[in-house]
Order: C-alpha cells, then structure tokens, then sequence
C-alpha cells in the first residue's frame, strides 16, 4: 500500500512504478530525511499535536530505523515508494497508530525541500574542506620549491620566466574563490521550507521555527509556495562544482602536459600512475585525464537541471525529482577527483633541472631589457621595437640572441640580464612573479586560506 493508495481504486502500473519510484536512488538521503523527522516530531509535540509519550516513541524509533541503515539491515519493502515512505511505513510497522502520527501537518513536498537542503549544507561544507586541502598541497608544494623557476606561458608559447610558487599559487587562487563561492551557496540555503506543507501550509497549529531551530537553519520559510518548489540551491551547488570542475579540469591537463617526455617538468608517482596493457614502457597520467574528463559530467549535470527546472509552473512539480541524481553524482564525482587530484600532487616530483633550464630561455628576457630601456627614459615602444628587432634577427640568422645583444653597442651593458634568476630577481611589483615580490603574496593567501576555514566551521549547524 503507498502513502496516497486511500483515494485510488486500482493499483499502479508497474511501469509507472518503474517511472516513479526513487527509493533506489534517494535512499542515500536517510540520515538527512531521519534529522528533518526528528525535528518535526519535535514540532509536533510542541504544537501539542501529539503527546510527550508518543514524541518520545517516535524519536525512539526514528533512531532505531537509522541504525538499521548505518547497519545495512534495513529492509525496502515492495511498497516503499522513496525514502519518506521507507521511513514512515517502518515506523508505523513499529508502534502501530502513534507512527501514522508522523506525517501530521507535513507533505513530501516539504519534507523533501528540507532534506535536500540538510544533505546540502553538509555536502558544501565537505567539499569546501577538500578543496581547501588541495590549495594546502599547492602552497606547501610551491613552499618546499621557494626558488624553483619555469616558464610562464601565453598561448602555450613561452612568455617570461616565473617562480613555480607563484605559478601553483595561481591554481589555488581560483579553487579559493570556489570556496567562498560555496560558502555562498551554503549560506544562501540556510531557511528551512518545514511547515509549508503540500504547496500552502497547515491549518493545524504547527510553528516552523521550532524545527528550524532544531536543525540549525538561520530562517524560516517566507512563502510555502516557494518554499517547496525552490531548488535554486540545487542549481548553485551543481554550478559552483562545475565551475570548480572547471579549474581542476584545467590543472589535470597541465599535469598530463608537465609529465609528457615534450615537457618533461615533472613525474607523478607510482601509485598515481597506470600502465599499458601492451606497451611495457608506458606510464600514463590517468589521474590527470580523469580529472578533465569529469567535469563534462558536472557541467551535464547543472545543464540537466537547469532545463528541468525551467518552464515549471508553482509550485511542487514532480519534476522536482529529478534533482537528486545530478546533485549526488556531482558532489560524488567531485569528492574523487578532489581526493585523488591532491594525491597526485603530493607525489609529483619536479624535475627543477628542466624546468630552470626552460625558464632561462634567452627569448624570455626580451622583455627585461626592454624595460630597462624604460627605465633610462626611452619610451616603451621604442624600446620594443629595438628588442624586438634583435630576436627576429636571432630567429632568423639562427644566432643567440646573448651574442647580438654583447655585440650591440647600445644594448651590451644588459647582457647580464641573461644570468639564471636575473629576469625574476628584478620583477618585484605587487602581485608579480619574483622572489621579492612573493612574501607579500604568500601572506595574503594564507590569510585567505585562514579566513574561509573560519567561516567553514562557523557555528550554527548542528546535527542532531
Ligand atoms: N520523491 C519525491 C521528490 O523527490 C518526494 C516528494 C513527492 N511528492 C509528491 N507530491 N509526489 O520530489
């Protein structure tokens, strides 16, 4: 029997069934479901809608049947249409008439839009946490390395020589905003929708701040309506995980890059590496790939959704299902390739001899002396045009360019820019890519660094 059978005549078709039925994927959602009951049982008892007895019966339950999941005993019955109908038919099958109390002055409706909102909330914070122990691999990786040096690249051409601190800074720069951009959406879902019932509320005497106490929520509900067909939180979540799909999607290729024989900068470790099944000399950067390849799935997901909700009208929709797959396949996905991605990373060892060696490409000084002429009064785009004469008569002599600018008479008293480390050592602006300039900058991301793991474990979230 479902929890609606009262009005039909007629079973469902078990195609329909088939269609409809979420408990095979939505059960995940137990301990979530489980905390959301237990502060509505809690409300009712409040409301004095059931008594301190059955209140007590019914958490009684409720943490008998959550242990029967933690356990892996609990048991589906045919009937059981999603998690909610789990839950209450077990608990019925346990105190008889008390359990058909649980579901006094609540819909699915409501209680749906509450659990994804708690399971929510914990997954932004979990992922938050694993992308801040990524940015921590990157800074300590870029710290163990302080005068390493490589290329820094524009359009995959050579550009200027940069420090690998600050170049892996840059990484975690990007996964910082993903952070804060989490933190938004998490507290941007921070309003619990229990109390708005089926789509309008309850004539019974219920009072929604007490669960929404009970689970930590800053707010309640304004509107029933929207209260449960909003799934914005939904859709900010799948973005802010795509978006950082995004910039780890972009990391795994410069790792597949770096660990090529072309560029040669660095080797991932055995144990994040994979062989061929035919060439005995092969050693792939699966890690890396997959890492790319995965954002395609998060990117599908936001899109799977966003065409969901579009073009629904108020208020639940059935519809509304449909979030659950994409939603935990992201927050899954992303869970890996975080883990895996900040393992590889711990294993990577820099071949510093072949970078340094890249990074003192004469090419890359071109600018240095440019801005040197900058310095003794010639305007810059003079002083462009006369270096950039210089490397295409190297490019297309096939000469050095040191050679040229020793024998140049005007230029002869830079030559000394070419020295390893000259070109880094004179770029000390805010913000640049040199030794002087990267204490200032390390300061101001561990600051950041600090300031979102303050806020990740602010207070107000407790689980019950
Ligand atoms: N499984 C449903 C969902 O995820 C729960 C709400 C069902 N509500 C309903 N009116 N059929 O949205």
């Amino acid at each position: 029997m479902t929890l609606w059978s009262g009005r039909f005549t007629s079973s469902m078709d078990s195609t329909l069934w088939d269609l409809s039925e979420s408990y095979s994927f939505d059960h995940v959602l137990y301990h979530h479901d489980i905390m959301g009951t237990r502060a509505h049982v809690r409300g009712l008892e409040a409301a004095d809608l059931i008594t301190s007895d059955e209140s007590l019966a019914l958490l009684g339950a409720l943490e008998e049947i959550e242990s029967e999941f933690d356990r892996g005993v609990f048991v589906r019955s045919g009937s059981d249409e999603d998690i909610h109908t789990a839950i209450e038919r077990r608990a019925t099958e346990m105190l008889g008439e008390v359990g058909a109390k649980i579901h006094t002055a609540r819909s699915r409706n409501d209680q749906i839009a509450t659990t994804m909102r708690l399971f929510t909330r914990d997954a932004l914070g979990e992922v938050s946490g694993l992308v801040l122990a990524l940015v921590d691999e990157l800074v300590n990786l870029g710290a163990a390395h302080k005068d390493a040096s490589l290329p820094g690249y524009t359009h995959l051409q050579r550009a200027q020589p940069v420090l690998l601190s600050h170049h892996l800074n840059a990484h975690a720069w990007a996964l910082l905003r993903d952070v804060d951009r989490l933190l938004d959406a998490r507290r941007r879902l921070d309003v619990s929708p229990l109390g708005a019932g089926a789509l309008a509320g309850t004539s019974l005497p219920i009072d929604p701040a007490v669960p929404a106490a009970l689970l930590g929520f800053g707010d309640t509900f304004a509107n029933s309506m929207d209260a449960v067909s909003d799934r914005d939180f939904v859709a900010e979540t799948l973005f802010d995980v795509a978006l950082l799909g995004v910039h780890l999607s972009r990391m795994g290729e410069e790792l597949v890059l770096w660990t090529s024989a072309e560029f040669d900068f660095a080797t991932l470790g055995d144990a994040f590496t994979t062989g061929s099944s035919m060439l005995p000399q092969k050693k792939n950067s699966d890690v890396a790939e997959l890492v790319r390849a995965k954002t395609g799935r998060f990117v599908g997901n936001l899109t799977s959704l966003l065409v969901t909700l579009k073009g629904l009208p108020l208020s639940y929709n059935r519809d509304l299902q449909e979030d659950k797959e994409p939603l935990f396949d992201s927050i899954r996905q992303v869970r890996l390739v975080l883990e895996a991605l900040t393992g590889a990373y711990a294993s990577l060892e820099f071949h510093l001899d072949v970078a340094a060696a890249a990074a003192a490409d004469a090419n890359l000084v071109a600018i240095d002396i440019a801005e040197r002429l900058v310095e003794e009064g010639v305007p810059f785009r003079q002083a462009h045009e006369r270096v950039g004469r210089l490397v295409g008569e190297a490019a297309t002599k096939g000469l050095s360019l040191v050679d040229l600018v020793r024998a140049d008479d005007d230029l002869a008293r830079f030559v000394h820019l070419f020295e390893p480390g000259s070109a880094l050592a004179h770029r000390s602006s805010p913000g640049a890519s040199g030794p002087l300039a990267s204490p200032a900058q390390r300061e101001r991301l561990v600051k950041a660094v600090a300031g979102l793991r303050e806020r990740l474990v602010e207070p107000g979230h407790p689980s019950q």
